[in-house]
């Protein structure tokens, strides 16, 4: 029986820091309201015309990862990447990475899963390795936000809360069984997909459809989110799911030595480590520099978090997500 281990992991964001008193110049917000709110100090947002997509940031991170790890590209199986802003519509990502990184012609796969959307494609990843199909998997969460969202006082609820920003992980097999990923946990409840959505452009939304309507309050292909709703439903969501990994290997919540929460809201993250009584060195934010990456959130985390030598050899590590869909997961693993 393999287990699987990340061997190397990297992240890039881009250069333009965006204060909250930069989008108070776009909209009518402040810097209070967003701190007190959220947690965020400021945000990296692509600058315009630069070129710089979800594909090449997460090509950026990935190439870092491969070199982490102390192997080259054709070294990697098999690519899954995670983003809601993929550059197209189709093809996702993943391929653009293939192509980008001068891969062999290995599988690539997108996953579409919002603020779950890495843990999710590392719990695929870890399907790919334990079942002895591949060795080395590249895992990429990466997001393009700042494109595509409303930055009039219109959007305010929503824009101010999201950056860009790309992280990657290489899942490797090995033999020991001590360390690695212990178990990972999903769920959804579609229910809820419209309280955090992008209604189109999507074939039942379709661009022509847009125009045609020619409505200036049309806002359908920007984010919507209501707020209040998800709050109510992450802080839940969070717990259960952190407890239900727990649970599943016989370990408590005193036994986690870094929880890395997907980077919503420093209010939940603060909600989760309160209720499970954790100490500030046990987990791990930074959303007050980045914002919400969404798909990017948790490897940009761990990966500060691992350079910052908060992770040692042998802690257990959890990871944790929340979003759209809703969609909900976790992966409990050994470092
Ligand atoms: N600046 C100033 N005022 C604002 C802003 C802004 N950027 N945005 C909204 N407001 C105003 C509203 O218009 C409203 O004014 P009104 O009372 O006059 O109508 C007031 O502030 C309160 O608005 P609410 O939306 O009720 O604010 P709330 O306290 O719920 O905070 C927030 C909004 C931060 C989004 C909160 O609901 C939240 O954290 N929700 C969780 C969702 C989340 O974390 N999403 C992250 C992305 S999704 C994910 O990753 C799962």
């Amino acid at each position: 029986m393999y287990n699987s281990i990340i061997t190397g992991m990297g992240h890039f964001v881009p250069d333009n820091v965006v204060t909250n008193d930069d989008l108070s110049k776009m909209m009518d917000t402040n810097d209070e309201w967003i701190q007190e709110r959220t947690g965020i100090k400021e945000r990296r947002w692509i600058k315009e015309g630069s070129g710089e997509t979800s594909a090449t940031m997460g090509a950026k991170a990935a190439r870092i990862a491969i070199e982490k790890a102390g192997l080259t590209k054709d070294d990697i199986d098999f690519i899954v990447f995670a983003t809601l802003s993929p550059d197209m519509y189709f093809p996702g990502c993943g391929v653009q990475i293939q192509d980008m990184l001068d891969m062999p012609t290995i599988g690539a796969l997108d996953v579409r899963n919002q603020c779950s959307g890495f843990v999710y494609a590392l719990s695929v990843a870890d399907q790919f390795i334990k079942t002895g199909m591949y060795k080395n998997v590249l895992v990429i969460g990466s997001e393009y936000h700042s494109g595509g969202l409303d930055k009039t006082t219109r959007g305010r609820g929503v824009s101010v809360i999201f950056g860009d920003g790309a992280g990657a992980a290489i899942l490797s097999r090995t033999e020991d069984n001590t360390k690695g990923i212990l178990s990972s946990h999903l769920h959804s409840e579609g229910k809820h997909a419209r309280e955090l959505t992008v209604d189109g452009p999507s074939i039942a939304n379709w661009v022509p459809a847009i125009l045609e309507r020619n409505d200036p309050d049309d806002t359908s292909y920007y984010p919507y989110m209501n707020g209040t709703f998800v709050f109510k439903h992450a802080v839940v969501r969070f717990s259960e799911v952190i407890m239900e990994g727990l649970a599943k290997n016989k370990l408590q919540p005193t036994d986690i030595d870094m929880l890395i929460p997907h980077q919503a809201n420093l209010r939940i993250a603060q909600f989760i480590q309160k209720k499970f009584r954790l100490e500030d060195s046990q987990v791990f934010n930074n959303i007050m520099k980045y914002g919400n990456t969404t798909a990017a959130s948790v490897i940009i985390a761990l990966t500060e978090a691992f350079d910052k030598g908060k992770i040692k050899d042998g802690d257990l590590v959890v990871l944790a997500a929340f979003g759209s869909g809703f969609t909900w997961g976790s992966v409990i693993m050994r470092w």
